[in-house]
């Protein structure tokens, strides 16, 4: 299999459920939690920035409205990302990749970005997110890790820059899945928990892969997939699994 070099234990959408999701405040705490790994979701602006976000509106989790593909950069980069959460968190703004590189580089954390295109924009969001990954992690022996649940962010992705290490996510194993990763030049396979077992387990690293689970927050659940040799565990709870 190929080396690994990332820590078992990923902080989900930063530490998104303390903090706001996708926010510099929510990376904050999850690395206070003892957190060297998180996970975040990526998607363009109008003119092409990399930045976090999870839906495909920005209502849920800013004071915008619409469709983030819609608004160029320096208009989303006044939005309020963290009123939604809490007051405390009041006037957060969107971070952009860069600014979580920069992060992750000064607090020696490793990042799983998971490529979230606007509908329509599968490809080139694979392509631009690949591309500003490589430039942000020039030099650095732990490169991010891409995922997505959408096979034509990461053959974009596998395009533009491939030697960055490539996932595909499934919240169902659908026909021809494994065609599909093999096709993609996959490391790993990142499924919902509820689809993991040992048997999968086994069977992806019979073909070379690591594999992964998204979101965890049971703690028997986690146990019995370290205990049938998980590689990593995407959670939500950082202030109850301590990764150290
Ligand atoms: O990357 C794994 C996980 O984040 C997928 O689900 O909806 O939280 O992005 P979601
Ligand atoms: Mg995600």
């Amino acid at each position: 299999m190929t080396p690994w070099p990332y820590p078992l234990w990923l902080a989900h959408r930063g530490a998104g459920k303390l903090a706001p999701e996708n926010t510099l405040a929510a990376f904050r705490l999850g690395a206070q939690f003892g957190y060297r790994a998180f996970e975040c979701d990526v998607k363009l602006s109008r003119d092409g920035e990399a930045f976090l976000l999870h839906d495909d509106t920005l209502e849920r989790t800013t004071d915008g409205r619409g469709s983030p593909s819609d608004r160029a950069w320096a208009d989303l980069a006044r939005l309020d990302a963290g009123h939604w959460h809490s007051p405390p968190f009041t006037a957060e703004p969107l971070p952009r990749l860069a600014q979580i590189a920069a992060f992750c580089h000064a607090n020696d954390c490793a990042l799983n970005i998971e490529i979230k295109p606007c509908p329509g924009f599968e490809r080139v969001t694979g392509e631009v997110a690949a591309l500003q990954a490589e430039q942000l992690w020039a030099g650095r022996s732990v490169l991010p890790l891409l995922s997505s649940f959408k096979p034509e962010a990461l053959e974009g992705a596998r395009d533009a820059a491939p030697a960055l290490p490539r996932a595909l996510l499934l919240d169902r194993l659908w026909d021809g899945w494994p065609e599909t990763a093999e096709a993609l030049g996959v490391v790993a396979v990142i499924t919902n928990w509820r689809l993991m077992d040992r048997a999968l387990i086994e069977r992806l690293h019979a073909k070379g892969w690591r594999a992964l689970v998204y979101t965890v927050n049971d703690a028997p659940v986690a146990e019995q997939l370290i205990a049938e040799g998980i590689d990593g565990i995407i959670t939500d709870r950082v202030d109850q699994f301590d990764p150290r």
